[in-house]
């Protein structure tokens, strides 16, 4: 009897943490940002004060990714360096903490709860700035699309609940000239929120407010209510709370936007959403992916109507609702 060959792309998934870590270490290490113009693998080794040998063999595995290319035995930098640099690499580099958090998924998975739990705002500096850099590459393309999708109708007062690094707010008050916004966030985050703000140049229309979504009012009087990769980190009840005290935060006829993974009915797709669960399981407590079906329900129970499904390039979606 011929044994079943286990399908490649499973083989492919059990190494898949190969070139992760190649690439995690090059950026951990600033491989990219002091490459300069190329250099040999001494060169470089001494710049970023590492072992020649180990060095060749890191930076050949990075040009089998296409993350470098190499030309004698000098290595060059790839056409799209820069988003290995700079502020890009600091968002990169929260990689490197999921890295750590997903090294104890068997661990979780056995006792339903990270192993380490830390709230945001007691990560140390170094992990918050990475974070809030995170969230800023995912948002620089997604949050104009966000702004367009929401339509046309003019928006006098929004609220960006956990809005992190303002790109929402930002994106929005572009698009609506007189609009004004709220980012609401952790004392220990707004710090950084204020420096994105600034260098936005939107000081006089985007403001800040200390506090804890999990908890406190909102606020009242608002047209729009955003909810941007926020709803993954509670669970159901703190959800439908949190949902409750948007409402209450909207005048009547007022938007909620919820930007989500959000997953299929049967919860098995797609990936993307399926992966960020365990994102979740492993970084949060009680965190996790969720279906329209539940998001739905939960915004009528909150005392939304109308809730749309809006699609966005993958890997999330908007869900639209009507504050009745
Ligand atoms: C996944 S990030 C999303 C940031 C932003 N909305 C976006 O989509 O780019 C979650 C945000 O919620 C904030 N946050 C987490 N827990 C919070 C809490 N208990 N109270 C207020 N803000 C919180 C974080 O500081 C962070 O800015």
């Amino acid at each position: 009897m011929s044994a079943i060959e286990l399908p490649e792309k499973l083989a492919a998934a059990i190494r898949g943490f190969q070139p992760s870590r190649v690439l995690l270490t090059a950026l951990e290490l600033d491989v990219f940002g002091q490459i300069g113009e190329g250099a040999t693998a001494a060169e470089l080794a001494l710049r970023i004060q590492t072992e020649p040998r180990a060095t060749e063999m890191l930076l050949n595995a990075a040009v089998s990714l296409g993350a470098l290319e190499k030309r004698q035995d000098r290595f060059l930098p790839a056409p799209f360096n820069e988003s290995f640099t700079g502020a890009r690499r600091t968002g990169l580099l929260h990689s490197v903490n999921l890295w750590t958090a997903w090294g104890h998924l068997t661990e979780s998975v056995r006792t339903g709860r990270p192993a380490v739990l830390a709230e945001i705002g007691d990560r140390d500096e170094t992990w918050q700035k990475a974070f809030i850099a995170a969230m800023e590459n995912s948002a620089i393309e997604r949050a104009p699309q966000v702004a367009e999708a929401a339509g046309p109708e003019p928006v006098g007062r929004m609220l960006d609940v956990g809005g992190g690094s303002a790109a929402y707010s930002i994106a929005f008050a572009r698009k609506h000239p007189r609009l004004h916004a709220t980012v609401f966030d952790l004392p220990e985050i707004l710090p950084l929120t204020a420096r994105y703000i600034e260098a936005a140049g939107m000081r006089e229309r985007i403001g800040t407010v200390a506090g804890d979504l999990r908890r406190d009012t909102l606020g009242e009087g608002f047209d729009l209510v955003l909810l941007s990769a926020i709803c993954h980190m509670l669970n159901e009840a703190d959800n439908i709370d949190l949902l409750k005290r948007c409402r209450g935060a909207l005048r009547r006829g007022g938007r909620i936007i919820i930007q989500e993974f959000i997953l299929d009915a049967a919860k098995t797709g797609p990936a993307s959403a399926a992966l960020f669960s365990l994102n979740m399981l492993v970084g949060t407590q009680g965190g996790a992916a969720y279906s329209e079906n539940e998001y739905t329900a939960w915004l009528r129970v909150a005392g939304f109507s109308d809730v749309v499904l809006h699609p966005l390039p993958p890997p999330t979606a908007l869900l639209f609702a009507t504050a009745v």
